[in-house]
């Protein structure tokens, strides 16, 4: 099954299940100060688990897409990537743990016709304030008869989820592994986040465990045999700050990889085999004339960084030095500095994000329309790299030499003067075995901030001059304004400043090209 039959079977499943499917969010988070990019599901339906109405109902599924900047540096292992599309469906209040498991397994065991000989499940194993959840491995243990399998609970992990319980487990016999801090979910940490103990399930590749990850396997072992490829959270609690309340509600937050289930589906182990990055992989191969199995992370990452930087910019994410649009550069000169690896000259990565948009688009249409604005932002990326990373090069063997430290002020003129971001240096030291002053780094960046601060202080205040009437109506109205350049420019425009005063408002946005009269009137 490809990518394009499993998303629409995942959906369609759902709604037969009287679930209706809603639209996915931005990848650029909007109106959250507390996260920058939308990193699951369940991100934009916050306000409904605690008991407001959604429009749609209560039994809700899609297909998100997500970028996670934490998986950054494990994309290269064959299973992670920063950006992916999340199929999530939700109970708000409505159906709990019973029709969640037996639903979610119907569709891996009929649909997608897995072996449930290969899958394998987590489940919390309680703490001093939530217990351990008896009721799923119930539950499961009833699922697993349906398919002839006596499905026991194996040895369970108190202590570090990646860990494990550190004992040789038979895996014909233990089907169920309850963990503690594997399996709490929880967007985020700031009093007013929702959470719940949750239940992942994993798919056994097959492969052979890997010692150096542990002496002993275990579902959440980083060796790669088991992967996760769905997580059913039952969310159920709100953070305090004394520690975790009852919601008015019990929902369901379910999310599960695309990548990953296409990859369960076609009996694979790795999710770049699958469709969704064929086509990069093959032009890669062709463009360096070396083979992926050879230099699968630099593939990988190349592979990622393109779709992800091309979801991104078509959200709004333009490259820059900071926030959202640090990632996008940094994703952009991350993948460059793999090509140059590979002996593949710069203007590929062109050419793949045309192949991202040529796959995505007859789901993402988004990504036709925003064509344009996204070959112009890669181009414009790229030609900045071109211009330093030679010198950059050169710069970093240069000072590599003192001690096989490399000092904080030469991170920070690598970064300020070649545009290096403090992960591209850290990941070239890394290989060539140099470390680096990051401390001193740090100290020096801090610095450099504080003195451009008070620069633009000095040039004008931003923000309400004071809070009368009238300032507080041109701040709404630099919000509709706002709201307006995206809707007639593109979704990419974005604040770059805003002053107002009794008399007037001024507003500074982002547009990469020259506007129409007729977008002007
Ligand atoms: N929100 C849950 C997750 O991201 C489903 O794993």
């Amino acid at each position: 099954m490809n990518s394009l039959e499993l998303r629409r079977k995942f959906i369609d499943f759902y709604i037969s299940k009287k679930h209706k499917e809603i639209s996915a969010a931005l990848l650029l988070a909007e109106n959250d100060p507390t996260l920058l990019f939308v990193n699951s599901g369940m991100f934009p339906l916050v306000p409904y688990f605690s008991g407001e109405k959604h429009p749609s109902g209560n039994r809700l599924v899609n297909s998100q897409r997500s970028f996670r900047t934490d998986d950054i540096e494990e994309v290269g292992d064959g299973r992670h990537t920063t950006f992916f599309e999340m199929m999530g469906n939700w109970s708000l209040g409505n159906y709990f743990k019973k029709e969640q498991l037996n639903w979610w397994y119907e569709f891996l065991v009929e649909v997608l016709e897995l072996d449930p000989n290969r899958i394998y499940q987590s489940v919390f194993a309680g703490d001093d304030i939530v217990e351990k959840d008896n009721e799923s491995i119930d539950i499961l243990k009833e699922i697993f008869k349906k398919y002839d399998i006596t499905a026991e609970v194996g040895p369970g992990t108190r202590g570090d989820g990646n860990k494990g319980p550190n004992v040789d487990i038979d895996f014909n016999k233990y089907r169920i592994f309850p963990y503690i801090d594997k399996n709490w979910w929880k967007r985020g940490d700031a009093v007013g986040e929702l959470g719940g103990p949750d239940s992942e399930t994993f798919y056994d590749t097959g492969r052979i465990h890997d010692p150096k990850y542990g002496k002993y396997c275990h579902v959440n072992c980083d060796c790669g045999r088991f992967i996760e490829i769905g997580n059913s959270v039952f969310m159920q609690y709100k953070k305090t700050v004394q520690g975790w309340e009852e919601l008015s509600q019990k929902n369901v937050d379910f999310g599960g990889g695309l990548e990953r289930m296409v990859m369960a589906s076609n009996n694979l182990s790795n999710v770049f085999k699958t469709d969704l990055f064929s086509d990069y992989i093959e032009y890669i191969e062709k463009k360096s004339n070396k083979k992926y199995e050879d230099f699968s992370s630099s593939f990988e990452i190349i592979s990622d960084h393109v779709r992800a930087s091309v979801f991104l910019i078509a959200d709004g994410g333009i490259p820059s030095n900071k926030d959202q649009g640090y990632f996008v550069r940094r994703l952009i000169r991350r993948a460059l500095v793999h090509l140059r690896k590979l002996d593949v000259e710069f203007s590929a990565f062109l050419d793949l994000s045309k192949l991202v948009i040529k796959k995505m688009s007859p789901v993402y249409t988004s990504l036709r329309k925003n064509e344009e604005t996204i070959a112009e932002n890669i181009s414009d990326e790229v030609d900045k790299f071109s211009n330093t990373i030679e010198k950059g090069v050169k710069y970093f063997k240069k000072v590599a030499h003192v001690n096989n430290i490399i000092s904080g002020e030469d991170v920070f003129n690598l970064f300020t003067t070649y545009g290096f971001p403090l992960e591209i240096t850290e990941e070239m030291a890394k290989e060539n075995n140099y470390k680096i002053d990051k401390e001193d780094f740090y100290k020096r960046i801090n610095e450099h901030k504080s003195i451009s601060r008070k620069g633009s202080e000095q040039k004008f205040k931003s923000g309400l001059a004071n809070m009368s009437e009238v300032t507080i109506k041109l701040h709404t109205a630099t919000h509709l304004l706002h709201e307006a350049l995206r809707r007639v420019l593109g979704t990419y425009v974005e604040q770059k400043g805003s002053n107002i005063t009794h008399e007037r408002l001024r507003f500074d946005f982002f547009c990469p090209r020259k506007m129409t009269q007729e977008e002007i009137n």
